[in-house]
């Protein structure tokens, strides 16, 4: 953004005149989603030599076997030219079979399972697919980003439900307050970036009760999954009541440590699926054809996988949680995620986009501002996001240079 306020991508009218002269660039429904914090801040991390704990990537691999089981593919033809458009039968077999392994959900593999580019590209096909213009959707804020640039794509309105510090917890009175005749759906996410909140059994009830007595739809992130350290992820979706009205995504970037091979997936009843694949087949069709087959055997690997990449994040957030604290900030304990939120409060006045803008130059560690997943950024003044999804000497390191800024 311009200090105007107007996206910076509309600041270039033509000189030959005409609407370019008039008329900004970028729709209005994008005004103001010009460029991901992410980038911004990634941008500046490399800009500077710093360590980026700003944007949510590991900095290892994940599975050896799973690689091979890509490398297998690609070399064995499996996937090169177009795959079936819902995803390889392989991988939507072994997807159901995870939702059942984990949660004792029963998914027809066939018509209640989709393949899709990323978590990313789910979420905005579910919008695209289920959205009217005008309609309302509720959703937790602070918000990733993508949430309010699919529901923005889709004409359609966000309303926060604001999740306040110390706790982050929704609160389901005002969850009711928010519900107009225009709500159209709720849009969750568990475990919830970046606060780390995982939603409770009691919390998921009450969301319930709310969908089933409005008739509301819910779309559930849960790309986090399986990284809960406090109690244990519930899919919304099992609950009375709420498998004909759910959504479910997620997706192997975060779990199995390959972020840039993009295969998430929809699960849901077969009318639900079948609505947000007919969205998704005209944004990219499919992708990902041989790495699809590898993260069908991922999501086979045995319970000691899943444990011990918990457990090893467990340990990551640990350090780090430790580290900011010794540094002087406050630390709200993520249960899921990870991702750190942290108060800055304790160094001073400044807003949380400020401190991030110049935190890469003052100690060599770039993260992210909170403020902006807020639509008022009142709200996020002085959160501040790490990750520590690093290798152990990385993290060791940005808790050394974090130590200077005392
Ligand atoms: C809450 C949430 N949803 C979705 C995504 C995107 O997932 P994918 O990389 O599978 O598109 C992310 C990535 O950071 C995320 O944090």
């Amino acid at each position: 953004m311009s200090q105007d306020g107007v996206c910076k991508l509309n600041g270039h009218p033509s000189e030959n005149g005409g609407a370019m002269k008039t008329r900004p660039l970028l729709n209005r429904r994008l005004d103001g989603l010009g460029t991901t914090i992410f980038a911004e801040m990634s941008a500046l991390a490399t800009a500077t030599g710093a360590i980026n704990l700003g944007q949510g990537f590991p900095d290892t691999d994940g599975p050896e076997s799973v690689r091979e089981a890509a490398v297998r593919a690609l070399r064995d033809g499996r996937g090169n030219q177009y795959p079936p458009g819902p995803g390889v039968p392989e991988l939507r077999q072994a997807i159901a079979d995870h939702q059942h392994r984990f949660y004792g959900l029963s998914l027809d593999p066939d018509t209640e399972v989709l393949v899709t580019t990323g978590a990313t590209e789910a979420i905005a096909a579910t919008m695209l697919a289920l959205l009217e213009p005008g309609d309302e959707v509720i959703a937790f804020e602070p918000f990733y980003d993508s949430y309010a640039a699919c529901i923005a794509m889709a004409g359609a309105q966000r309303v926060p439900l604001t999740l306040r510090a110390p706790d982050f917890r929704p609160d389901l009175d005002e969850l009711r307050a928010l519900i107009t005749p225009r709500t159209r759906l709720l849009l969750l996410n568990t475990p919830h970036n970046p606060t780390g909140t995982v939603l409770a059994p009691d919390e998921l009830s009450g969301i319930a009760a709310l969908a089933v007595e409005h008739d509301l739809l819910v779309v559930t992130d849960e790309v986090y999954e399986h990284l809960v350290f406090t109690g244990a992820h519930h899919p919304i979706a099992a609950l009375p009541g709420m498998r004909e009205r759910t959504v479910s995504i997620s997706s192997s970037g975060k779990t199995f440590s390959y972020t840039g091979w993009k295969i998430g997936w929809v699960t849901g009843d077969a009318p639900l699926v079948a609505a947000v694949r007919a969205a998704k087949q005209y944004l990219t069709f499919v992708s990902g054809g041989p790495f699809q087959y590898a993260i069908a055997e991922a999501l086979a690997l045995p319970d000691a996988f899943f444990t011990g990449f918990r457990e090893d994040m467990r340990r990551k957030r640990d350090l780090l949680a430790e580290g900011l604290r010794t540094a002087g900030f406050r630390v709200y304990e993520p249960e899921g995620t990870y991702f750190i939120t942290t108060d800055i409060s304790p160094f001073g006045d400044e807003d949380a986009y400020t401190f991030c803008r110049a935190l890469p130059e003052r100690c060599g560690v770039a993260a992210v501002p909170n403020s902006v997943f807020y639509d008022d950024p009142e709200a996020g003044r002085s959160q501040v996001r790490f990750t520590f999804c690093k290798r152990d000497d990385v993290l060791r390191d940005a808790v050394e240079r974090l130590a200077r800024l005392g």
